[in-house]
């Protein structure tokens, strides 16, 4: 039994890990700005951090043996930027764990992280990663592709994006690859990472299969029983202006001008990395989208 910090732990794939770190026998304690409740496993506890500020982390992880960091954001708002909280916040992390003295971080990144200041998110997402990778606390890297399940917040966006116009708008040429994995899985490899101990290395997973976007939207599209609803073709250079003024004027966009330009660019690493790296079959998202009736 270890005693674990999940910075991140009460968002979506902080819920995932939470459980199956619990289900392994771990102490565990959540970090986060917010407290957002709903059913916790026991051992659970929460506490109040912020990644930007620093206020709280070193404290949280205290006594801890090792940290799960799962905080970032996709899209800005407010004082919440891509640097403040996904590059710096970060780095924040990596120094509080050491100031901890825990023995191991493992860092959730991305696949297709990249220096690339075209794709703000993935740049962000690239320094935090680095500030992880030459921190002096030991770590372990993982990069998931698109992450489903329950509360996701791109299947479920699209499933009602789906279920509520008569045409699916379809960004560009839809032929981007993704290689979408289960929330559960990756909480597995989570375990599995913690249980292995540091490995000082970057693991790239996604599920067994490499999609379209546009054949993501045709598998909940035959999920959901909206089957008939018609593919639009519409090229991004068309939809950013409309994506910028949903970001300007919109609390909640339901999308942003950098997640369109995300759309376009491949997130898939080998078919068999989550089999080759972790020894375990990863769920399809085809056999596995039930949930999206839900949305
Ligand atoms: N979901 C995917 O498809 C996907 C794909 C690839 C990689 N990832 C990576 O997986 C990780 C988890 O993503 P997710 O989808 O679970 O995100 P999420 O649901 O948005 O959860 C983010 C968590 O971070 C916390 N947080 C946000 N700002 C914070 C701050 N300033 N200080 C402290 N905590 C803060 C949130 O709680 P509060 O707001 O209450 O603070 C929440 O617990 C991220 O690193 C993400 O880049 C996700």
């Amino acid at each position: 039994m270890a005693r674990i910090a999940i910075t991140g732990g009460t968002g979506f794939v902080g819920i995932h890990t939470t459980r199956a770190l619990a289900a392994a026998g771990h102490e565990l304690r959540l970090l986060a700005r917010g407290n957002r409740g709903g059913p916790r496993p026991a051992g659970a506890e929460w506490m109040r951090a912020d990644v930007v500020t620093g206020d709280g982390l070193a404290d949280g992880m205290r006594g801890c043996d090792a940290v799960v960091n799962l905080v970032a954001i996709i899209r800005e708002k407010g004082r919440q930027t891509f640097a403040r909280v996904n590059a710096e916040g970060t780095a924040n992390v990596a120094r509080a764990a050491a100031e901890a003295r825990v023995g191991h971080l493992v860092h959730v990144s991305a696949i297709g992280v990249d220096p690339d200041p075209r794709y703000a998110y993935l740049a962000s997402k690239w320094e935090g990663e680095q500030a992880v990778r030459g921190g002096t606390v030991p770590f372990t890297v993982l990069r998931p592709s698109l992450v489903f399940g329950p509360g996701d917040g791109f299947f479920t966006v699209l499933a009602r994006l789906i279920r509520l116009n008569p045409v699916v708008p379809v960004v560009g040429d839809g032929r981007a690859l993704f290689q979408p994995i289960s929330v559960s899985d990756l909480a597995r490899i989570v375990a599995i990472c913690i249980e292995r101990g540091p490995s000082r290395a970057v693991h790239e997973v996604g599920g067994p299969d490499q999609l379209t976007y546009e054949q993501i939207i045709d598998i909940i599209k035959a999920e959901t029983g909206r089957v008939r609803r018609r593919n639009v073709h519409v090229p991004v250079g068309a939809m950013l202006p409309l994506a910028m003024v949903f970001e300007k004027v919109l609390p909640n966009p339901p999308v942003t001008p950098g997640q369109l330009r995300l759309l376009e660019k491949a997130n898939v690493t080998s078919p068999d990395a989550v089999v080759s790296q972790f020894g375990f079959e990863p769920l399809r998202f085809a056999e596995n989208a039930d949930y999206l009736h839900e949305y």
